[in-house]
């Protein structure tokens, strides 16, 4: 039967309105709904869906859209921040334990699956975070349910930053933990939470991004340190948007406030900064082991490809010795910065190289990002389910590689688009 869409539904489409199936649907008649109204034509901020990148990652990108319309796009949406999925030492590392490994391991990590090559990144992440022991797993959202889930349980608490990754809070809920939540950055929540947790509550663990990832800031985890010794807390820092990037030899947002030794668990993304795929969390050697039989998603998923284990291992070569072009990333990350500021854009406090253009409204902010793609700059998009609505945003990522004249170019079009949004004056 073909599905009706009423009124309400066209008025007021809200990501939501598709979560559930209603009284009287089947599971598959929301899917209906929801294309239903994909198909009407109304603005609902995915109309980049079915787009494609026609190349490496790179500054100077092609795109295809969904009516097959190509254009050439300054890439201003790619994690990739320092350009290593293209760096030539890396490409040969993956090319190299391609050859030798084949394109897939066929096993999980704890059958079969794990090479030297994996092994050998687990000891480089460990090296570089100074822990006993590291685990890789085969996906970043992955480590996080895995991890989470695997330490924390129905006698735990589990406090969180509200900006945290999706991830995260999903790991929460598979835990069974009591979840609590302190609006973003507030240690002063924090610490209310924390001295009214019953004595008797020993599990305990405060889970913050490092970077976070919607708004580029850094957790302030000095703080965070001093309130978990306070409280008898552990720590778990997700510096997935942090790693090879902040803190003063680009170990992250641990080494910013110069705790590295403080945090319980480093985990990390090897998706963003260091250009392929997989999660890890650097710990002490009993911890790690926990995780590699109780964490499910490490446990019941097959490893990472051994070509990008051998890729990330010349990344690591590279972030080891601070050679990866961090500098040169957050010189022109701070000039872009600077240009949005001087036409008269809000930034939030960005600390990082991803940076929010803030737009406060979502009608407004889906036509500034189709105009955007159709005028050669490509941004993300940015609103609920990842932030509050009012807080919708256009959210740009610095690549080391874009050129100073690109960035100009692409501040001249966001600022003519910005004015003509009434965003800016
Ligand atoms: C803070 C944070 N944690 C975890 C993830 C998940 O990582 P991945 O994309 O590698 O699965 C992301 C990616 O968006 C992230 O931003």
């Amino acid at each position: 039967m073909p599905i009706q869409i009423s009124e309400a539904d066209l008025k007021d489409i809200k990501f939501e309105n598709f979560i559930n199936t209603l009284e009287n649907e089947t599971i598959f008649d929301k899917t209906k709904r929801l294309d239903a109204v994909l198909k009407s034509g109304i603005k609902t901020g995915n109309e980049a869906l079915g787009m494609v990148t026609m190349n490496k990652v790179q500054p100077d990108s092609k795109i295809r859209e969904k009516d097959g319309s190509i254009h050439d796009v300054i890439m201003l949406g790619s994690n990739s921040y320092l350009n290593l999925s293209t760096h030539p030492k890396v490409m040969q590392g993956a090319r190299e334990a391609l050859e030798k490994f084949g394109y897939g391991m066929g096993a999980v990590s704890n059958y079969a699956g794990i090479t030297d090559i994996h092994k050998e990144l687990e000891a480089r992440i460990a090296k570089f975070y100074g822990t006993e022991d590291s685990i890789v797993f085969p996906s970043g959202y992955g480590a996080n349910v895995g991890i989470v889930s695997a330490l924390c349980g129905s006698n735990d608490i589990i406090i969180n930053d509200a900006a945290n990754h999706a991830s995260i809070f999903d790991g929460c809920i598979l835990s069974g933990a009591e979840v609590k939540i302190y609006p973003h950055r507030d240690m002063k929540y924090l610490e209310r939470i924390l001295s009214r947790i019953p004595d008797e509550k020993t599990g305990r663990l405060i889970i913050t991004d490092g970077v976070f990832s919607m708004d580029g800031d850094i957790a302030p985890l000095d703080e965070i340190v001093k309130l978990a010794k306070k409280y008898n807390c552990a720590i778990m820092v997700d510096d997935a948007h942090g790693v090879g990037i902040v803190g003063k030899t680009g170990r992250g947002a641990a080494e910013h406030y110069n705790v590295m030794d403080e945090i319980d668990l480093h985990v990390g993304m090897l998706s963003k900064g260091p250009g392929g795929l997989g999660g890890y969390c650097a710990a002490k050697k009993e911890i790690v082991q926990y995780l590699r039989l109780y964490a499910r998603s490490y446990f019941f998923s097959t490893a990472l490809p051994a070509s990008v284990a051998g890729g990330l291992n010349e990344v690591f070569k590279l972030l080891e010795t601070d050679s990866a072009g961090r500098e040169e990333l957050m010189n022109k990350t701070d000039y872009l910065k600077k240009k949005l500021v001087e036409k008269g854009f809000d930034i939030g406090h960005s600390q990082s190289a991803v940076v929010p253009v803030m737009i406060y409204n979502e009608t407004t902010l889906f036509e500034m990002y189709e105009k955007l793609r159709r005028r050669g700059v490509y941004v993300n998009i940015v609103t609920y389910p990842a932030v509050r609505r009012k807080e919708c945003r256009l959210r740009l990522c610095t690549m080391k590689d874009l050129s100073y004249d690109q960035l100009d170019k692409a501040v001249e079009i966001i600022a003519e688009l910005g004015k003509e949004y009434g965003v800016i004056k």
